[in-house]
């Protein structure tokens, strides 16, 4: 099994980067399927592209039947919407929702503590105010009753993240929602294919967005999808990505709206519908390989699948495979177990991201130059936490395994013996 000589690449890129960087290339070159490499073609990405490239249409500006149409169409259906905008990142498809459904400074939008820090870079880009909110200990995702006590006066959405394609409790999240009057954003950047109550994620908020930047399920390079049910938001947003214009929408030359150039090239479009063409045999794989993987786990003591709402792998994205870890039962703690997982080659990350309040811009208090309005202290009092649950699972609970760990055999069962050495003869 060559992953057995994963500890050596690993200290091949401590010691001689530039060997490593080359053998890097070539394996990905050349291995792809035995390392399960990743970003990888899923259809026929190349030939899109070379008949774009081949058109004179590479640009989304005007025209019609061009490759966005075709994909936004597509995209749509895949994830049970009514209407799919094509932008230019999640970021940028996060800001442009806020703005078409009415959000303006001093309004403010709650989200998880430990998400992306994007999503609270993107609000805040938006003029909007990001409240942060704790997590639940058995999900990892949102606590509602933790997001209902930080609704206040200027609360105006809920940002629900379907965290590494683990589903998230959207249907209580849109409840809380409906009862207070609220937006709800889903943001599943990290989540195509989860499944809620046998509905796609992405199609229970108000809108749901997408990323295809890296580390996303499809990816393109960069890009990004904003799904809804509405047709008067679905127009609105189709006029945002051309900064406001609205002479295709509503054929009139003029801008209403504060906007941002949010196109997608017609060159990705190409590639996000052949990786969406993909997507559902690629996802099937994954999640055949991380269910074999939680079949180990049955027997493995100290660590366990957070599938966030899922009773099943089969309602997952696992853009990255999450773990519980139990240090008392494993022997050992998170810290250890992520260093000797990285000695030997073994993916992984931290189970959420870090605490957004806990990033320098936070925590220095610079974030109050850029918030125009609203209840500047409220907010700050509410950033400096506590967030007792995040703060749990970042420094000791949870885990991720990456993706490219259930890509191939090789890597899956290389995992596992690197896990099975680990924990001999230390496990309680
Ligand atoms: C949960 C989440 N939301 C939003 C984003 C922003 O997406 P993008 O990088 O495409 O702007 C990301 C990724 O960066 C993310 O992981």
């Amino acid at each position: 099994m060559l992953q057995r000589l994963l500890p050596l690449v690993v200290l091949l890129r401590e010691r001689f980067p530039p060997a490593y960087d080359l053998l890097v290339r070539l394996a990905k070159r050349f291995m792809g399927g035995v390392f399960g490499v990743y970003p990888r073609t899923l259809a026929n990405e190349v030939g899109a592209v070379t008949e774009i490239l081949r058109s004179s249409q590479w640009n989304m500006a005007y025209g019609r039947g061009l490759a966005h149409e075709r994909l936004e169409n597509d995209f749509a259906e895949a994830v049970g919407a009514r209407h799919a905008i094509a932008v230019a990142s999640g970021g940028v498809a996060l800001q442009m929702s806020l703005r078409a459904m009415g959000l303006k400074p001093g309004d403010e939008a709650i989200h998880q503590v430990d998400t992306c820090s994007a999503t609270a870079m993107a609000v805040m880009n938006a003029g909007v105010t990001p409240v942060f909110a704790d997590i639940s200990d058995s999900t990892f995702m949102l606590d509602c009753s933790d997001v209902q006590r930080r609704i206040g006066p200027h609360t105006r959405a809920l940002i629900a993240t379907h965290m590494w394609g683990n589903p998230e409790n959207v249907s209580a999240l849109r409840t809380l929602a409906r009862e207070h009057s609220l937006k709800l954003i889903e943001d599943a950047c990290l989540g195509l294919g989860a499944v809620v109550d046998g509905r796609p994620a992405g199609s229970w908020g108000d809108v749901g967005v997408f990323s295809f930047g890296c580390i996303k399920p499809i990816q393109t390079g960069e890009g990004g999808m904003i799904v809804t049910h509405d047709e008067t938001l679905a127009r609105e947003l189709r006029s945002l990505r051309h900064w406001g214009d609205r002479t295709i929408e509503f054929g009139v030359r003029d801008a209403t709206q504060l906007a941002w150039n949010g196109r997608m090239s017609e060159i990705l479009a190409g590639v996000a519908r052949e990786q969406l063409r993909g997507y559902p045999r690629h996802l099937k794989e994954v999640r055949d390989a991380v269910g074999e993987f939680q079949i180990f786990l049955e027997d493995f003591p100290g660590l366990s699948l957070v599938l966030g709402m899922a009773d099943s792998v089969s309602s997952c994205g696992f853009t990255q495979a999450v773990l519980r870890v139990d240090a008392a039962s494993l022997g050992f703690g998170k810290t250890e177990l992520m260093a000797e997982l990285t000695r030997n080659g073994v993916a992984n990350w931290h189970a959420n991201f870090e605490l957004i309040n806990g990033l320098s811009f936070f925590r220095s208090g610079g974030w109050r130059d850029w918030i125009l309005r609203g209840d500047i202290d409220r907010v700050g009092k509410n950033n400096d936490g506590p967030f007792p649950a995040a703060e749990r699972v970042y420094a000791h609970d949870g885990v991720g395994l990456g993706k490219m760990n259930f890509l191939s055999l090789g890597n899956r069962k290389h995992l596992e013996s690197v896990l099975r050495s680990l924990t001999k003869g230390r496990a309680a």
